[in-house]
């Protein structure tokens, strides 16, 4: 059986789904690897570098043709798809929502897709998630980028010609993105407030040396999947309160809420951002699902009354190695969960919730 992987379209997605080290695991399973030429190439991988390991290099068409599983990172071309056939697998962020034509067409050929950002949040699913892996990355990267935007220390400096006072950073969501933002903003020596609908979270912020803010008499606005639920006009108005009154001593935040399936919701208005500090800072993680901040618009830095909002389309390109690394780690373990050794060929098993859970019908 063949595993195959095609470039993805290299100016908006640098992230791969197979990486060199697990071109062998795939092998110990007994799946042999397709990839197109320049594979890679862009992230300093050469296509040696994949033969050593025993991968087969291909052209496009050959891949396709070739293998009885294709992984991508997104939904593959319209030309690509078109040359899909009856009884392959396709494997990647498919995202349904926005694909749900190109995704019926391709599954009345009798093609099997399986889309990864609908994954259970199950334990034995946790090797698999790509949205955990991704989310952690983009938490990191958006602190990162925040702070070189703003034009002060973030640590607190005692120095012979004076102190200078940390940054003070608010993480509006404390999810995984969220709680990977805190961490690193300790670390790198801010003093650090977080917010969420999700009372769970409170006890992880504190644990990470975060301050939680708490929205008065709120209840909890989790789902049973443990995701946050949308919050009613009283709760939002007592959040807006509360933020409004801690952004005028914040220097960056770092926007991470979202709700499955929905648009981001606003939750820095126009009007909160006119009571920061000139010179903060505002990454907002949410920009390509509408936004947590009014003013963000997607791959701009915006500049309002001095303060700066940004948020990117894919943050992931600016971290591609570390980002591929986990991400063909993720797709690797759901191949195996499909794949069953013993048959030699892969098992629709609809009785497993990670794969009816993941399957696009
Ligand atoms: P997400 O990316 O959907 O949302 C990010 C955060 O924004 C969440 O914490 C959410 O509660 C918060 N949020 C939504 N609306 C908000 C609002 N109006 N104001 C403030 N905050 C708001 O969530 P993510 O990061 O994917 O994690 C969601 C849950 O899934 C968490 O409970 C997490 O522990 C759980 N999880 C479980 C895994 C597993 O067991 N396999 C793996 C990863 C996450």
């Amino acid at each position: 059986m063949f595993i195959g992987s095609v470039a993805e379209d290299k100016k908006t997605e640098k992230r791969v789904a197979i990486t060199p080290d697990l071109v062998k695991k795939y092998k110990s399973l007994g799946l042999e690897i397709n990839l197109c030429t320049d594979y890679a190439s862009h992230l300093g991988i050469d296509d040696k570098e994949y033969i050593s390991e025993g991968a087969n290099i291909l052209s496009n068409d050959e891949v396709i043709a070739n293998s009885n599983a294709i992984v991508q990172m997104n939904i593959p071309s319209d030309e690509n798809l078109k040359k899909l056939k009856k009884d392959q697998i396709l494997i990647g962020v498919l995202n349904p929502y926005s694909n749900e034509q190109k995704l019926k067409d391709t599954i009345a050929k009798n093609i099997n897709c399986f889309s990864l950002e609908l994954l259970p949040r199950i334990t034995r699913a946790q090797s698999m998630d790509i949205l955990s892996s991704q989310a952690n990355l983009a938490g990191y990267k958006a602190v990162l980028d925040s702070f070189a935007y703003f034009q002060k220390a973030i640590p607190m400096m005692m120095t012979a010609a004076g102190t200078i006072s940390a940054a003070r950073v608010l993480v509006v969501g404390a999810g995984v993105a969220g709680l990977q933002a805190i961490a690193t903003a300790k670390r790198m020596g801010a003093i650090v407030f977080a917010t969420d609908v999700r009372i769970a979270s409170k006890e992880q912020v504190e644990s990470l040396g975060g301050k939680f803010l708490i929205v008065e008499g709120s209840e909890n606005l989790e789902t049973e999947g443990g995701y946050a639920k949308e919050t009613s006009d009283d709760f939002k108005k007592k959040q807006e309160e509360l933020i409004k009154e801690t952004l005028k001593k914040i220097d960056i935040v770092i926007c991470t809420a979202l709700i499955p399936g929905k648009k981001a919701p606003i939750i820095i208005t126009k009007e909160m951002i006119q009571v920061m500090p000139k010179g903060s800072v505002i990454y907002d993680l949410a920009a390509i699902q509408g936004g947590n901040s009014e003013l963000t618009q997607v791959d701009k830095i915006i500049d309002n009354n001095g303060v700066k909002i940004m948020g990117e389309a894919n943050i992931l390109n600016k971290l591609p190695v570390s980002a591929s690394n986990l991400y063909a780690k993720n797709i690797f373990n759901f191949v195996s969960n499909l794949y069953d050794k013993e048959k030699k060929n892969f098992q629709i098993n609809l009785e497993d919730e990670i794969i009816e859970k993941t399957k696009v019908k």
